[in-house]
């Protein structure tokens, strides 16, 4: 176990040694500031070598950076106690105080019922709460009138797409990737999905006929937004996942042309090339300053499958990042949009069904089913 990860899960034993016996005998009692003090020192030893962690609850599943966290008796409870507590994300941060340490121990001790609002953020210390409203606001949203008008990618953020275009060019002439374009993108996303009216969700389902890789890649950055947003997922993570998605499939950009292109079934071995597309995009990205470490293994994993039958092979027991579980789901969906010259794009219900019979096994569980909420208000005669 790396000490980070040790430091990490001391901090959490001890934060829930300290809530149960905060929960029968107080906030006073010794045996409960001798744990708040010992889980003050190990989030504070942790954050020695990073700004910030962030814990995320998924579904039944506990989440630590980005990783799901193999959960045993007591990550177990922790997640439990999270859940019935209505937070769905903590995150924190250098500069943490012993006393809010004390406040967040006092927070999680109350009975369940008593009042939610009693466990609130503080400076190093943010708790996101589970808000799944964005499929309703979403579903608010695509009814709106301007869907059937049709709404076309040029409608995007025009400055932040150009960029994006550009960026693809410069790659593709073996020039370096320009991250803060890539980052200006995703944020201008960001800033449309919290505006209302703009049904952005919708345009990722309504997919251009035209297979660009930034076409597709601004879909999958957009599907992920959207599914980082309904698990109230924010801040520099949020971008971070916009930006992994963005660059997924930069690899394919080393690919031969005739190969990526090619209309017909891909023979063995153009196939086999076409796999080689997450390794030469995650070492790309590695050897370009600023790409956030996420993206790297995004561009990775996202072939992999949640039961790792996928490519590249890795051993058993790889644990892939909560980002390229999502990023796969959007890539599926996105996949299966695009209309191909042998089929017309798969109806959303069909879509659904398919990714449905592939939850837990190809499909990470929880957000497969996060994603399905999203979409389920997406109405395919508008589309
Ligand atoms: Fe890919
Ligand atoms: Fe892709």
């Amino acid at each position: 176990m790396s000490s980070d990860r040790k430091h990490m899960y001391d901090f959490i034993r001890q934060l829930l040694s300290a809530t149960a016996n905060a929960a029968l005998y107080g906030m006073l009692h010794p045996q409960v500031e001798r744990l708040s003090a010992q889980a003050f020192t190990s989030i504070e030893v942790l954050l020695q070598s990073r700004p910030e962690v962030t814990l995320l609850v998924v579904g039944n599943e506990l989440v630590i950076d980005g990783k799901p966290q193999d959960l045993g008796p007591f990550l177990d409870r922790f997640t439990q106690i999270l859940t019935s507590r209505g937070v769905g994300a903590i995150k924190l941060l250098s500069g943490i105080s012993k006393s809010e340490v004390d406040s967040l121990i006092s927070g999680l001790a109350r009975q369940q019922n008593d009042d939610v609002q009693d466990l609130i953020s503080s400076e190093h210390i943010r708790l996101g709460k589970v808000d799944l409203n964005i499929s309703t606001s979403t579903n608010r949203l695509l009814s709106d009138n301007s869907l059937a008008a049709g709404i076309k990618l040029p409608d995007m953020p025009h400055k932040e797409l150009s960029h994006f275009i550009e960026m693809y060019e410069a790659v593709r002439n073996k020039k370096k990737i320009q991250i803060n374009r890539v980052r200006d993108v995703v944020s201008g996303f960001i800033n449309v999905f919290r505006q209302e009216g703009k049904p952005l969700l919708a345009m990722a389902a309504l997919r251009d006929t035209d297979e660009y890789t930034f076409t597709h890649s601004t879909n999958v950055c957009v599907l992920n937004l959207a599914q980082s947003m309904a698990l109230g997922i924010d801040g520099q993570l949020l971008n971070d996942i916009g930006v992994a998605a963005m660059l997924h499939d930069i690899g394919k950009l080393f690919i031969p042309e005739e190969i990526l292109t090619k209309t017909g079934k891909l023979t063995d071995e153009e196939f086999a090339i076409m796999k080689q597309h997450p390794v030469k995009g995650a070492r790309h990205l590695l050897e370009t300053p600023g790409v956030p470490r996420l993206a790297v293994i995004a561009a990775y994993e996202h072939h992999m499958k949640f039961n790792l039958s996928g490519y590249p092979r890795v051993a058993s027991g790889w644990q892939q990042n909560l980002c390229s579980h999502m990023t796969m789901i959007s890539d599926f969906f996105d996949a299966l949009r695009t209309r191909r010259s042998y089929r017309e794009p798969v109806s959303l219900p069909e879509i659904t069904a398919m990714m449905q019979s592939m939850i837990g096994t190809e499909l990470h569980p929880a957000l497969t089913r996060n994603f399905l909420r999203l979409i389920a208000g997406l109405n395919e005669s508008a589309l």
